[in-house]
């Protein structure tokens, strides 16, 4: 009997150290509180929006009006969400974010006009010469420009043109354009509305020299043949793996540019390997955040006129591209899937100090 008690006064010491020993690691992260990036930030802080999501969900919506100064559609710009068939554009998604956006009295940059994915069939299926392509690329650049000159400032004219190795990707596009699509592309923009502001928007910055060379000679390229174009976006779909030396040097090298610098598409993967049993620690947590950190801080310290500002790709974990790309769990965003700010969001407000 006393056997046991003395067993049972043991146990329940040692369950007693083992709670106090998680409340310890649980009080180094305590819930953020914060007045709203978009009043801390001195440059634009945003982020990618789903319609549906800002229409259906009031915490997503409620999170997005006190913290964002800027907004990108995650999906409603693209071609094939914006120009379904040859003879119809469809308005209604991408008009409701702007209006969203005016009434809140923010930025919308506009994303994307000329990008190799999210295509519709009919122009994957197009049958016609190099001038029937020609055509129909100028026509869809400057429709979707001219719809929203003096709400959209600015846009991704070009997604994603150049390989990793720095060549440039053999797309749907530059096989019927030509290897000199992406300057006309921008000069099309700039027809339509010569106060926008154009960028090209890249990933693999912060992991491929060859990618940073290829875009920074083409800034050149422009800039001597007097192609407008005005910023760069780095997407930095990044992991909590990369190093603090590559992240900065991306940032850096294309502020190299003069040009004004975009992250555009934020996210810091904590699962990169697939590891479909991840679970989510206080100590990735905390990795995750000081990554956000580097990030954020390099990009603070850019000359004041080319911070064009700082988007996340959607607010919080469960509205993630990546889960459902990657199909593995995955917590890359500043917001948990309840809209609580995480660390990450800890890492940002660090950065802007
Ligand atoms: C992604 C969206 O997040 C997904 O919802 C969609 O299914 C596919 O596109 N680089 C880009 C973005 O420039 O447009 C992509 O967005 C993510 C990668």
């Amino acid at each position: 009997m006393i056997k046991s008690i003395w067993l049972f006064l043991l146990l329940s010491t040692l369950l007693l150290i083992a709670c106090n020993s998680k409340n310890e690691v649980l009080s180094e992260l305590p819930l953020v509180e914060s007045k709203g990036l978009k009043y801390i930030s001195p440059f634009p802080f945003g982020a990618s929006l789903g319609i549906n999501l800002l229409k259906t969900k009031v915490v997503y919506r409620n999170v997005v009006t006190k913290e964002f100064n800027s907004i990108t559609a995650e999906n409603a710009m693209k071609f094939g969400a914006l120009h379904p068939s040859e003879n119809t554009y469809f308005w209604t998604e991408a008009d409701y974010l702007v209006s969203f956006a005016k009434n809140l009295g923010i930025r919308v940059h506009g994303h994307t006009l000329i990008w190799h994915n999210s295509l519709p069939l009919w122009i994957t299926n197009f049958q016609g010469d190099a001038i029937a392509w020609e055509n129909l690329f100028k026509a869809h650049i400057q429709t979707v420009v001219t719809h929203f000159k003096g709400s959209v400032v600015s846009w991704d004219v070009v997604n994603e043109a150049f390989n990793d190795d720095g060549t440039l990707r053999n797309t749907i596009w530059q096989q019927h354009l030509g290897n000199d699509y992406v300057a006309r592309a921008f000069q099309y923009a700039h027809e339509a509305d010569p106060d926008a502001l154009l960028f090209y928007n890249e990933y693999g910055h912060e992991y491929s020299s060859a990618k940073r060379t290829a875009v920074n000679n083409m800034v050149s390229d422009f800039k001597t043949r007097g192609i407008p174009i005005h910023g760069l976006g780095l997407q930095m779909h990044t992991n909590h793996i990369q190093s603090d030396a590559n992240l900065i040097t991306a940032i850096n090298t294309a502020a190299l540019t003069g040009l004004k610098i975009h992250i555009s598409e934020l996210d810091i993967s904590l699962n990169k390997d697939n590891n479909q049993s991840l679970t989510l620690t206080d100590a990735l947590a905390v990795l995750q955040a000081a990554k956000y950190k580097v990030i954020v801080k390099a990009f603070a310290a850019l000359p004041a006129t080319q911070r064009y500002g700082i988007t996340t790709w959607n607010v919080g974990d469960a509205d993630s591209w990546i889960r459902g790309t990657y199909n593995r769990p995955d917590w890359p965003l500043p917001f948990d899937d309840n809209y609580n700010p995480k660390p990450a969001y800890q890492g940002i407000l660090d950065g802007l100090k």
